[in-house]
């Protein structure tokens, strides 16, 4: 199932293409000896991979010769519009961002176009505005499939087993990547919920219904606390759709604390994603059932050779140039591979580097 193969050959297809296409600019030479200063603005503190993300990022363009300027706007759009205008006015030759939410960034953007500074959005698309140039992320459709077909597998629906009580819980509605990884989830459990093989006993289904802001794990706790008290007295939850590692970590205490864990009442399955160290050893300790691994380490590397492109007059190569339209424009995209992990493959993440397995212990 982990396919850490792929996202090495996509990298390494990458490398070649990105030669492939250059058009030779700055003397041609591909290195990178001139540098420039590359403003890198992060969303939070508070998750670990953001911390991944900000440290590889900074890495990869250090390695490529260049200085850089790093800022966490701590989940608030507006300190975050704050930084950005800040590192405009210092000179930033490249800006990447992983917007809080997407769509607070047009004026701040317009600024960096007068200025001419080029802008990759990192992980999370920049919605209406054309002044965003390029997009990285991973197969975000392909996350919330990954999902979707864990509890699929565990349950043994395609068996025809059930019926099973399912919750539904999804992300920030501020993030575009909430509605891609729902989407992605809905176009595998959808007929199962149509059959009645899964039922949602809380009637919440709707994207609106069960968006949880700022991907906060306290919030979905709470949700999920009080669907247990609403609605499953006397009933059992199978399983919990959850978008992402610090939901899923939420929703297992409300669990808990309802009475689940136990031998007489065993945890549902609940999905996760971004395969964040809390939510490995919980996958360990037979918790939280999966995760989505996505290693940010090359997402970043990505990004910082993105950035080298565009200030070298290359054209940077993409996956995608028409399927991520931001509502102004298509903006071309590059997308890496998802894997799912759970209790039977995390070693790989220790192959791979992302862990110790020291960390793990
Ligand atoms: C999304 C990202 C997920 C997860 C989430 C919460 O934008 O794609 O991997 O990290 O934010 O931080």
């Amino acid at each position: 199932m982990f396919n850490r193969r792929t996202v090495l050959a996509g990298v390494a297809s990458l490398g070649l293409t990105l030669s492939a296409c250059s058009k030779g600019g700055a003397g041609g030479s591909g290195g990178s000896s001139e540098g420039g200063t590359v403003g890198v603005a992060m969303p939070t503190r508070s998750s670990e991979r953001w911390l991944t993300d900000g440290r590889s990022v900074v890495e990869g363009l250090k390695a490529m010769g260049y200085k850089t300027k790093l800022v966490y706007g701590d989940d608030d759009p507006k300190a975050q519009v704050s930084q950005i205008e800040k590192l405009i006015q210092q000179g930033v030759d490249a800006l990447i961002i992983a917007a809080i939410d997407n769509r607070s960034l047009n004026d701040v953007l317009q600024q960096a176009a007068d200025a001419d500074i080029p802008v990759v959005s990192y992980d999370r698309l920049i919605l209406g505005t054309k002044n965003v140039d390029y997009y990285v992320s991973f197969d975000n459709e392909m996350v919330g499939m990954i999902q979707a077909r864990y509890i699929i597998d565990k349950l043994g629906l395609d068996d025809g087993k059930g019926p099973f009580n399912i919750e539904l819980f999804a992300g920030s509605p501020d993030d575009n990547n909430t509605k891609y990884f729902f989407d992605g989830s809905m176009t595998h459990l959808q007929s199962f919920l149509d059959s009645r093989q899964l039922v949602v006993r809380s009637g919440e289904t709707k994207l609106n219904q069960i968006t949880t802001p700022r991907w906060d794990g306290p919030t979905a706790q709470r949700r999920m606390s009080d669907i247990l008290t609403k609605w499953y007295r006397s009933e059992r939850v199978d399983a919990v759709l959850s978008p992402y590692d610090g939901i899923s970590r939420g929703v297992l205490s409300a669990l808990k604390s309802g009475g689940y864990g136990s031998g007489v009442e065993p945890l549902p399955v609940i999905t996760g994603q971004d395969a964040e160290l809390e939510s490995v050893k919980s996958i360990i300790a037979g918790e939280q059932s999966q995760t989505v691994y996505k290693d940010v380490r090359l997402l970043a590397e990505a990004a910082a050779t993105m950035v080298d492109d565009l200030l070298k007059d290359r054209v940077p190569w993409v996956d995608d140039a028409v399927g991520y339209n931001n509502g102004v424009k298509a903006v071309p995209a590059v997308l890496l591979q998802p894997a799912g992990v759970d209790k039977t493959n995390y070693e790989t993440l220790v192959e791979d580097g992302y862990f110790t397995a020291g960390e793990l212990k």
